[in-house]
């Protein structure tokens, strides 16, 4: 595609990555399912080693078309300078912090990052010497207080997971750049999908997608993404490679499939989420109603200022902590909200966390919860039938 710069975001979604090279005269690209990958000469095997990174069929876990047409497309919807893939957003969050810390070094992350994230922090990153220093996300310029001469990673996500701050970014960015501009920015930019923040044009320097979100879109793959700016890239992408990080080729393909309803699929997940979430923010049960959209979510004024909409996750808090009996009443009885991990797919979800237990995945963020916090993913039902749901749940807690 010539020129793609220009074009608006969906119409760069409808074309991105879909290059003749790739579809062979189909209308999406091939899939092409290998693990090796034949050279016809020691001439043109020579010219594969030399390309291996850039665009060459080398070897099928450097990636085969299909793959490419992906990373291609990926790398048009974020601005990145390439698009590394793992078989599941984990595998990207800890393959990007492992490509820029060795031992001795100093990682800056989010008490309100998803808990694997954590975890991973202080179980694996422990062994190897890597300290951690979780920071709030809504601290702002102090943050420059925690950075150190070692400190190689600032690892941010919005919102946060659960709770849902929104960071001020740009504060916390220019910040930590003034007392050690080399340091590595990467951000978990799942909940936006890659298009409703767009990382790279904030000073971050890889975008990270738990793939299996929004870029899917339909619940059935696993896949993570990483999206380097030039800075970065060649370490991503060689370090992963070590990692021997990759996808098949029918996760990539989907995954691309994904891209091209990307922008309609989150325009209807943001006017039914803040159809809700509205809604919800009416009713005497709930105390506050966590959406990035809402005034009530701690950082909204960063939302409204860096994002340009609403995905369809959110979470809100009761006024009371439901007991084990409450619990059952008002979880086991929906009729179209489903209890599952993970989000991001055409359907509702709904899952709940009792604030003693927020309180122990976040030992690191003083704020605090009084009420069960229940989370939604708002899907494509209808919003009226989501709210009859809801309303007899909540019918059916206030008769027990
Ligand atoms: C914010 C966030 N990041 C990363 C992940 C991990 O993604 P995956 O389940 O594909 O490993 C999740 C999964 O729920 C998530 O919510």
């Amino acid at each position: 595609m010539s020129d793609s710069s220009k074009l608006k975001a969906s119409t760069r979604l409808v074309h991105a990555g879909r290059r003749p090279r790739y579809t062979q005269n189909s209308v999406n690209p091939v899939i092409q399912r290998a693990s090796s990958l034949i050279f016809n000469s020691l001439q043109e095997k020579k010219q594969a080693t030399l390309n291996r990174a850039n665009g060459a069929l080398f070897y099928g876990r450097r990636g085969t078309l299909t793959h490419f047409a992906l990373q291609e497309a990926m790398c048009d919807l974020e601005g990145g300078a390439g698009c590394a893939l793992y078989p599941c957003g984990a595998a990207a969050v800890t393959n990007a912090i492992l490509s820029f810390v060795g031992s001795g070094d100093h990682l800056l992350m989010s008490g309100a990052a998803y808990e694997p994230t954590q975890d991973f922090c202080n179980h694996v990153l422990s062994k190897f010497n890597v300290e951690t220093t979780y920071y709030d996300p809504l601290i702002g310029a102090d943050i420059a207080k925690l950075v150190r001469p070692n400190s190689k990673v600032l690892f941010l996500e919005s919102p946060s997971s659960l709770t849902m701050e929104v960071p001020d970014i740009a504060t916390i960015v220019s910040a930590v750049r003034a007392v050690n501009p080399e340091i590595v920015i990467m951000i978990d930019n799942t909940w936006g999908g890659g298009l409703l923040f767009k990382a790279l044009q904030h000073d971050i320097d890889i975008s990270i997608q738990a793939g299996t979100k929004y870029l899917v879109g339909h619940s059935d793959a696993m896949i993570g993404t990483a999206v380097a700016n030039p800075r970065c890239w060649d370490q991503l992408r060689e370090h992963s490679y070590l990692m021997g990080q990759m996808v098949d080729a029918d996760t990539a393909y989907v995954t691309a499939r994904g891209l091209r309803t990307l922008g309609v699929r989150l325009k209807q997940h943001h006017e039914s989420s803040l159809k809700i979430a509205e809604w919800l923010a009416q009713r005497d049960e709930v105390r506050s109603v966590f959406h990035p959209a809402l005034p009530d979510c701690p950082g909204h004024t960063f939302f409204k200022r860096d994002f340009s909409g609403s995905s369809g996750l959110f979470s809100f808090e009761l006024k009371q902590t439901l007991n084990q009996q409450q619990l059952e009443a008002f979880f086991d009885h929906f009729n179209l909200f489903t209890m599952a991990y993970s989000w991001g797919g055409f359907e509702s979800l709904i899952l709940y966390n009792q604030p003693a237990e927020i309180a122990r995945i976040r030992p690191n963020i003083e704020r605090r919860l009084n009420g069960t916090l229940i989370r939604l993913h708002i899907g494509f039902e209808d919003v009226d039938d989501l709210i009859a749901d809801l309303t007899a749940g909540f019918e059916r807690l206030s008769a027990v």
